[in-house]
């Protein structure tokens, strides 16, 4: 069978991994696709969604796996549909989900899902004027649409609030992204992010993980798309895994069948567990996570081509999640000046110590990387990510880090701490499976 898989970064290359697992897949295509998914497959230098649809077509691509947002959005999907293709993925108007802030509160409000409370505006001064009126800070303000993660701030007083709205509405720092936005209640607590892979009629929990989103140690400066992540996260206890699927998975699906959302594919919860212990949704994405995936994936033991047909055949009820108990961690190298603007063309040095087979439990999935005479470049923002199982959290940390001693490029960076905070004291004794 062919597969081909759209994107090009490490939530890709770990696809690409996965699915080259399974002997039945002979031909793989990567679109663009980076230097780690051209070892394992073909790279396709493919655009638009107009140049994929045509690729599916012409290649007979028995299944398509649509990594990234911006494509769902856009409506790939349907048009993958329309063709008779084979697609794992949400459709436009399910994608809506996470192209559209707005339409994910509103959802969650009609399904009583738990949220934080929230206000939209489709006009600064009346948001100016909430702004006014507010007497408790911090408050979140969203951008409505799409921009890579970096649409969200916490702000802490008036004069802050003022001047992100000024950003997002008024100067458009996002483009079309700030034509609305949301400002929502502050919620403390911990993070972690649930899976589900869906069929129209049933779906599966994935095991969960932990992103880290800023890009300094000790959770500060700049959101990033993720600077590392592990799995299980341990404040998903087998208790609170039983509270997210009673108040927030089933109604969460149930919403979708009586609003007529047929979804396929992977749904992201982004929850946070209050400090009394309950959870709520932050964020849904219509996609696996990245680098949640490069954690999440590798501990399936189930074949994930499998999985894929019976989402597409509305077979997911039968599919049982088998998870390797140890957990998995992963450390994203970026080029220096990532989230804002960095070099790219250095040389990787120190990759052929780990092929893709997995060297002392370690793997490593490229994002922003090419290849160029023979070399290894970095092509991107998010360049690597090194990722490790160990029979304790502690265990996979250790090897991680020992191993990014060894992958090089100048100007390169990561953060120190990932996983850390996973190891104080209340933590420390539980590895729990999901
Ligand atoms: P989102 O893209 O909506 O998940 O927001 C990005 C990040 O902003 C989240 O991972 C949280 O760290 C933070 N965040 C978003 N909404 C809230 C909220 N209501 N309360 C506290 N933090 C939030
Ligand atoms: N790591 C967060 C995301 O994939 O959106």
């Amino acid at each position: 069978m062919k597969a081909l898989v759209v994107g090009s970064g490490g939530r890709e290359h770990c696809l690409m991994w996965k699915l080259s697992l399974n002997p039945a897949v002979k031909d793989l295509y990567c679109a663009p696709g980076n230097a780690g998914t051209s070892f394992i497959g073909k790279n396709v230098p493919l655009d638009t969604i107009d140049d994929i649809v045509r690729f599916a077509c012409k290649e007979s691509i028995d299944l398509t796996v649509v990594g990234p947002e911006a494509p769902l959005a856009e409506g790939i999907v349907d048009r993958l549909s329309e063709q008779g293709c084979k697609v794992i993925g949400p459709k436009q108007s399910e994608a809506r989900l996470e192209s559209s802030k707005i339409f994910a509160k509103n959802f969650m409000r009609r399904n009583n899902i738990p949220t934080a409370d929230y206000e939209v505006f489709h006009h600064p001064n009346r948001a100016a004027a909430y702004i006014h009126s507010l007497r408790e800070f911090p408050v979140v303000m969203k951008a409505d649409g799409l921009a890579a993660g970096k649409g969200v701030a916490i702000v802490d007083d008036r004069d802050d609030a003022l001047l992100i709205l000024r950003s997002l509405m008024v100067e458009r720092k996002f483009g079309k992204a700030g034509e609305k936005i949301v400002i929502e209640e502050f919620l403390s607590g911990e993070e972690a992010t649930i899976i589900l892979a869906l069929d129209d009629d049933s779906f599966c929990l994935l095991p969960s993980s932990q992103d880290h989103k800023k890009v300094g140690e000790g959770d500060i400066g700049p959101n990033t798309g993720g600077m590392g992540a592990y799995s299980p996260a341990p404040i998903v206890t087998a208790k609170q895994t039983e509270k997210i699927e009673q108040k927030i998975v089933l109604p969460l699906v149930e919403g979708l069948k009586k609003e007529g959302m047929l979804y396929k594919g992977f749904l992201y919860i982004g929850i946070i567990v209050s400090d009394e212990g309950e959870p709520f949704v932050l964020e849904f994405n219509v996609r696996l996570g990245d680098p949640e995936t490069q954690v999440v994936i590798p501990r399936l033991e189930n074949d994930l081509l499998e999985m894929f047909n019976a989402i597409i055949e509305g077979e997911l009820h039968a599919i049982k999640v088998q998870v390797d108990p140890r957990p998995m961690l992963g450390v994203v190298m970026a080029a220096h000046g990532y989230p804002g603007n960095y070099e790219r063309g250095m040389e990787i040095s120190g990759l052929e110590r780990f092929s893709n087979s997995s060297m002392d439990d370690v793997l490593i999935f490229h994002a922003g990387t090419k290849r160029k005479e023979g070399k290894v470049i970095a092509n991107g923002g998010r360049v690597l990510n090194v990722c490790g199982k160990g029979n304790t959290l502690r265990e996979a940390m250790d090897k991680v880090y020992k191993a990014m001693k060894y992958v090089h490029f100048a100007s390169g960076f990561y953060r120190h701490d990932i996983g850390f905070h996973a190891l104080t004291e209340e933590f420390s004794h539980s590895t729990k499976k999901h």
